[in-house]
């Protein structure tokens, strides 16, 4: 015999409610995942690596950004900013990040928005300055978390001026699409990019790539310039 329509109503109820359990789950186990990459990124050792190994590799293969005005893409707690002064000479820094966690972070590190340093919560995709607004742009890991890393690329090279560098490290595609990692981190799976697709599209946004270098094929490091036309 046919289930009445109330069965039909409690059946389906059922399921709407066991689908919000799903759902609600797979979201807690994502972000508590994301909480992984957060712990593993925002820690002293990894902010010795970033000085030590990470900022000397952009140096010494992009030089310095003597008095330049610097932006740096997320930002996450604001590490970057002072390698950026410290290492590159920077004259001032803009930073922002996704995250309005890490930028509450960030702010306690340098408080205020004021002096040389200017932060806010944004998307690299929706830079809110004019073009060819900065000397140097930096980008310690950040593309790799975009779906559309390409049209950030595009946003990166509009607000560089021509003769402006971007300083590019990233984590490449092996590692993202590892069995391990994929499961331990949480990042977008489709369209990530090798060392050579992610220099192939510096190019297709107008870049000069100068310098590139890669460890493992999990990491790459870039050197690109925005041609003076
Ligand atoms: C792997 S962490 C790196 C943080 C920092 N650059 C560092 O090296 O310590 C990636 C950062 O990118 C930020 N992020 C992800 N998507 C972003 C977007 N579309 N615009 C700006 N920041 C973004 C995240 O919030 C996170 O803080």
């Amino acid at each position: 015999m046919g289930r009445s329509f109330s069965d039909k109503i409690i059946r389906s109820q059922s399921e709407f409610k066991l689908s919000i359990i799903c759902h609600c789950f797979i979201f807690t186990v994502a972000m508590r995942l994301n909480l992984i990459e957060h712990i593993l990124i925002n820690n002293p050792l990894r902010q010795l690596v970033q000085y030590l190994f990470e900022a000397r590799k952009l140096l010494h293969m992009g030089g310095r950004a003597d008095n330049g005005h610097v932006l740096e893409i997320g930002c996450g707690s604001g590490a970057g900013i002072d390698l950026i002064f410290s290492a590159f000479g920077a004259a001032t820094v803009d930073a922002f990040d996704l995250d309005p966690q890490v930028v509450g972070r960030a702010l306690q590190r340098h408080p205020g928005n004021i002096g040389n340093v200017r932060l806010w919560v944004g998307n690299v995709r929706h830079i809110p300055v004019p073009d060819g607004w900065y000397d140097a742009v930096f980008n310690f890991g950040v593309l790799h978390h975009v779906q559309r890393w390409r049209s950030a690329l595009d946003e990166i090279y509009r607000v560089l001026k021509p003769g402006g560098r971007f300083y590019c490290e990233e984590i490449l595609k092996k590692y993202i699409t590892h069995p391990v990692f994929r499961r331990l981190l949480y990042h977008p799976q489709y369209d990530r990019f090798d060392q050579s697709e992610l220099s192939t599209a510096l190019g297709g946004a107008g870049f000069h790539v100068k310098d590139t270098a890669e460890l493992f094929d999990l990491y790459g490091w870039f050197i690109a310039d925005k041609p003076i036309k």
